[in-house]
């Protein structure tokens, strides 16, 4: 099965089977033989409000594996908004793009749109893998269910600064965790991927007196951050004090872990652990993993902070991703108490925020949100 990090989801079985397997609300699949557009937005939970993630373009060989991502995608966002005290739901669609080079059309662009308004504000889109803020605008002009928009009019702009900014907090609480400090001043960090997050993160780590090395599959991005530059094929297993994958999801499987010189993992990319053997055999290792949709969640953090008061600021959001290092240390301490591994103490976490907040029902089109009332209001400047 092809998917974009890795296939979790069996969909051998039936859609809905799978959708009850996984506690996913609405599944939904358009098509338009106008434009061409073949597409599918998985909802997974509205108990905290209404669904918001990213809008993917990926070449798919069968619609099984367009399903599976856009369930376990899906899901991933619930858990990422409830653990960082958001207040709304997960959901993702897949458009089924073949050509990457393949330019947009206008008419594709409206007709994606208007599927999203279908689902009448239960869902909400944002920029994901092969997605840009031209097509986020491109989009508006057929709903207000959309946001990373021209930050002219209203959008929150590009979220990786913010990512990276809330990566290096998580790293703060890690270094705690692992050796009793969270200073970075001194500590060896290897950062895989120097593409938005990593390049930012890098810069921040020197900034804190971090000694700094980077790998990236194209070395000038790696050599333009100004630190040590590492061979890519070397990068996860360079001895060093934090390992930070900022690239590629899946890089930590029970293999890769073996071959690991490093006391604490905490990184960007998504979807790091290939499995859930991976997160035991970091624990076996006495390695610190800061769960990714946790630290990594300052890009919806940053999204968030459309519909926040006063309107967007990104003073607000840096300061708001910042509170990534209190959550991160909360998941360590509930993984101590608990005698599990982080990453399930932190899918813990998320479960319980839904069970607290969470209104225990979907979310319905027209329900008042602040995230509704705001979108509604700029649409204008779309029309
Ligand atoms: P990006 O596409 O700008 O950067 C990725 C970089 O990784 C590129 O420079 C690429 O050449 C490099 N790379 C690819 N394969 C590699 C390999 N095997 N070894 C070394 N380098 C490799 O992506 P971005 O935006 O920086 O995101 C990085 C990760 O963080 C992704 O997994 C993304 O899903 C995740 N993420 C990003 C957020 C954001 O705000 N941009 C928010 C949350 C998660």
């Amino acid at each position: 099965m092809e998917t974009t990090d890795r296939a979790t989801t069996n969909v051998a079985g039936s859609v809905t089977g799978n959708m009850l397997a996984g506690g996913h609300e609405q599944v939904s699949w358009f098509a338009d033989p106008g434009v061409g557009l073949r597409a599918v937005v998985g909802i997974h939970s509205t108990a905290l409000g209404p669904a918001l993630g990213g809008i993917r373009f990926w070449h798919y060989r069968r619609d099984e594996d367009a399903l599976a991502d856009v369930l376990r995608l899906s899901a991933a966002m619930t858990m990422k908004a409830a653990v960082a005290g958001l207040d709304q739901g997960g959901g993702k669609t897949v458009v089924l793009w073949d050509d990457p080079k393949a330019v947009r059309s206008e008419a594709f662009l409206q007709s994606l749109g208007r599927a999203v308004e279908a689902l009448g504000g239960r869902y909400v889109a944002a920029e994901d893998v092969g997605a840009s803020q031209a097509d986020m605008d491109g989009i508006a002009g057929e709903t207000a269910w959309v946001t990373g928009v021209d930050p002219a009019r209203g959008g929150s702009g590009d979220p990786s600064p913010v990512t990276a900014y809330g990566v290096l907090h998580g790293m703060r609480a890690a270094c705690e965790e692992a050796f009793g400090s969270p200073a970075l001043a001194g500590r060896r960090v290897v950062i895989q991927g120097a593409g938005h997050v990593g390049a930012r993160l890098a810069r921040l780590l020197m900034d804190d007196g971090a000694r700094v090395a980077v790998a990236d599959i194209d070395p000038s991005r790696a050599a333009a951050t100004g630190a040590e530059v590492l061979d890519a094929d070397g990068a996860l297993t360079a001895e060093c004090d934090v390992l930070a994958p900022c690239a590629l999801g899946a890089v930590l499987n029970v293999d890769s872990i073996a071959r690991l010189r490093t006391n604490v993992v905490c990184g960007a990319a998504n979807n790091q652990l290939a499995d859930d053997a991976a997160a035991d055999a970091l624990a076996g290792r006495s390695i610190v993993y800061a769960p990714d949709f946790v630290v990594n969640a300052g890009g919806i953090i940053n999204i968030a902070h459309e519909w926040a008061a006063g309107g967007y600021s990104s003073e607000r959001a840096h300061a708001a991703a910042a509170r990534i290092e209190a959550t991160t240390r909360g998941v360590f301490e509930l993984a101590r108490h608990e005698g599990v591994n982080p990453a399930k103490a932190a899918a813990e976490l998320g479960r319980r925020r839904i069970e607290r907040d969470g209104q225990g029902r979907p979310y319905l089109p027209g329900e008042p949100s602040l995230m509704r009332e705001a979108l509604l209001a700029r649409r204008e400047r779309f029309r």
